[in-house]
């Protein structure tokens, strides 16, 4: 998505050797009139399959989701819980997923009440680096005996095992932005 790219280029910057900071659109403040191109561009992406549901991880992926919703006919959006909540129903499906960037396992949970099965369940998220967090997101779906139809990311760390990782496991991706390297302050595209 050239959009995407002019914008990392022009309000990006590399944090370290290996984070790219978007938090004039993605991560902090957000990009509306942007994310609404995102979402038209997703919406292009699987315009072949049905989708009953969004399902995203909570923060990041809440904003990306729910603009998204609205070119796949308004479609409920369902964000997996991080933090432990007494909110939450007793009734969740859950399952660990382990962090690089924080080198502990978290638990991610979903009120069973919101995802059915036979549901066609299109997954959503800003990035993908490992792949775990996404991973996790297509057990709770199994749990639930709905259908992952495929995961749709805003950025893909190329350079990082995540594509790898969801293709072992059959999993369809489409990245909006796919970065080769981020070393020596110079983003690469792929
Ligand atoms: P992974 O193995 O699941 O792929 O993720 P990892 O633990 O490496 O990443 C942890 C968090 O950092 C995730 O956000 C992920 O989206 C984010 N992240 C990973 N690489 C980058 C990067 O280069 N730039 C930015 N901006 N974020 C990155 P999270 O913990 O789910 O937080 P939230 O932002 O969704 O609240
Ligand atoms: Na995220
Ligand atoms: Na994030």
């Amino acid at each position: 998505m050239e959009l995407l790219k002019e914008k990392i280029l022009k309000e990006g910057s590399i944090v370290g050797n290996d984070i790219l900071k978007v938090d004039s659109f993605l991560n902090h403040q957000i990009d509306v009139s942007f994310l609404n191109e995102v979402g038209k561009e997703f919406k292009k992406r699987f315009n072949d399959v049905k989708i009953d549901k969004i399902l995203t991880i909570e923060a990041s992926g809440i904003a990306i989701a729910s603009i998204a919703s609205q070119y796949f006919g308004n479609v409920p959006v369902v964000f997996a819980k991080k933090s432990e909540s007494k909110n939450l129903d007793k009734d969740v499906y859950e399952t660990n997923v382990y962090s690089f960037t924080k080198g502990k396992e978290y638990s991610v949970k979903v009120s069973k009440r919101y995802l059915n099965e036979g549901e066609n369940i299109l997954v959503l998220d800003d990035f993908l680096a490992n792949g775990r967090a996404a991973l996790g997101l297509k057990d709770i779906i199994d749990q639930a005996g709905a259908n992952l139809m495929g995961i749709g990311i805003v950025i893909e760390k190329g350079f990082q095992e995540g594509r790898e990782l969801l293709q072992k496991n059959n999993i369809r991706l489409e990245s909006l932005a796919i970065l080769e390297s981020i070393g020596n302050n110079t983003v690469k595209f792929r």
